[in-house]
């Protein structure tokens, strides 16, 4: 089965075609970050109007690519939720338009359930159940993957997640958008010198919360600053990188001990940081569990793994109407 999968979910326009789910036959994305850079983050409005101009031709792209015409096409896929509103309505009324005029059915894929399902197109052997910490700009939660299309959050983020965080401190560092990779980068050249908290929710052992190292990076710079001190930059990153770490790796373990979880996977954007890699991998090693992380290319956003999880959702019975709607936030367990 050849599906055609549309994401526009934040400030990627992508179009993917993938053959019963693991089988990428094109992959395509047209990025807007360098347009968002100028504003330090992405700006909605403009986000949704690079989608409409870009959508035509990268779906064009994606068909050429895959070497197919739509009639070949199975079906049509699109990302329905969550992300921002206007940018997610653009895909919607897209693919809407694609089903409508093909025939085809339409398959609404949840965003998370596409970057969990970005494993699949890297590893043909790897099925449910297992545990997947999924770390993105919008989210982070750790949820138990009962089945393709059964998911449970046992824990989750209170406040930032942890791309917000990484984006947010790099911005206060003077990097570029999207800093996440800044301090990935720079992380690996510094000690860690600085000494930064690791919070915990009251009560809620596996949930987490990133706001507070957040705002001790930005107080350490403020100080620092104040005292007309200079503050050595990559120690602080390694530093950041370090508590993100250990709060991440901490939760996910108290999870794998409570749930039982035989199999780790990673997924989301912040999938594709060295140092949580490098820590899961470790902790993971130790207590003999098998990893799963995807590759670099399939970590960001991507119509692929929307294809991908599209196959199972469809397998499941879980079409949409043509009046489909988008939504900004939905939980995953919704689908
Ligand atoms: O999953 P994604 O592409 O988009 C959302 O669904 O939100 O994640 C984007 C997030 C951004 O916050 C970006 O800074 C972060 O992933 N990111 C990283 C790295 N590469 C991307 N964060 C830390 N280290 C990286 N190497
Ligand atoms: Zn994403």
């Amino acid at each position: 089965m050849k599906i055609l999968a549309i994401e526009s979910s934040c400030d990627e326009t992508a179009a993917a075609v993938v053959e019963d789910g693991r089988h990428v036959l094109s992959n395509i994305v047209a990025t807007q970050i360098e347009e968002h850079r100028l504003y330090g983050g992405v700006v909605p409005e403009i986000a949704s109007r690079r989608h409409c101009e870009a959508i035509v031709g990268v779906t064009e792209e994606a068909l050429a690519r895959a070497g197919v015409s739509l009639s070949e096409i199975d079906a049509v896929a699109v990302t329905y939720a969550p992300g921002l509103i206007g940018a997610l309505l653009v895909g919607v009324n897209f693919a809407k338009g694609l089903a409508l005029s093909t025939g085809k059915p339409l398959i609404p894929v949840h965003h998370l359930r596409g970057h969990i399902a970005a494993n699949y197109l890297a590893y043909p052997d790897l099925e449910p159940p297992f545990l997947c910490l999924v770390i993105s700009g919008g989210h982070s939660h750790i949820v138990e993957v009962r089945s393709y299309t059964d998911f449970h959050v046992v824990g989750r983020t209170r406040d930032d997640a942890a791309g917000e965080a990484y984006d947010k401190a790099a911005r206060a560092m003077g990097f570029p958008y999207p800093g996440g990779i800044e301090i990935d980068r720079a992380a690996q050249k510094g000690r860690p010198s600085y000494k930064l908290p690791r919070p915990s929710v009251e009560d809620h052992p596996y949930d987490m919360s990133f706001s507070g190292l957040k705002t001790a990076v930005l107080n350490l710079l403020n100080q620092t600053k104040q005292k007309g001190e200079t503050l050595n930059r990559e120690d602080l990153c390694t530093s950041f990188q370090l508590a993100v770490c250990d709060i991440l790796s901490d939760r996910l373990m108290l999870v794998q001990e409570a749930v039982g979880s035989r199999c780790i996977v990673l997924a989301g954007g912040v999938s594709a940081n060295s140092g949580i890699r490098a820590r899961i991998q470790a902790e993971c090693g130790e207590r003999g569990l098998p990893l799963y992380m995807p590759p670099l290319c399939y970590c960001g956003d991507n119509a692929a793994m929307i294809a991908s999880q599209a196959f199972y959702e469809y397998q499941a019975g879980n079409i949409a109407g043509l009046d489909l709607n988008a939504h900004a936030s939905r939980a995953i367990d919704l689908g």
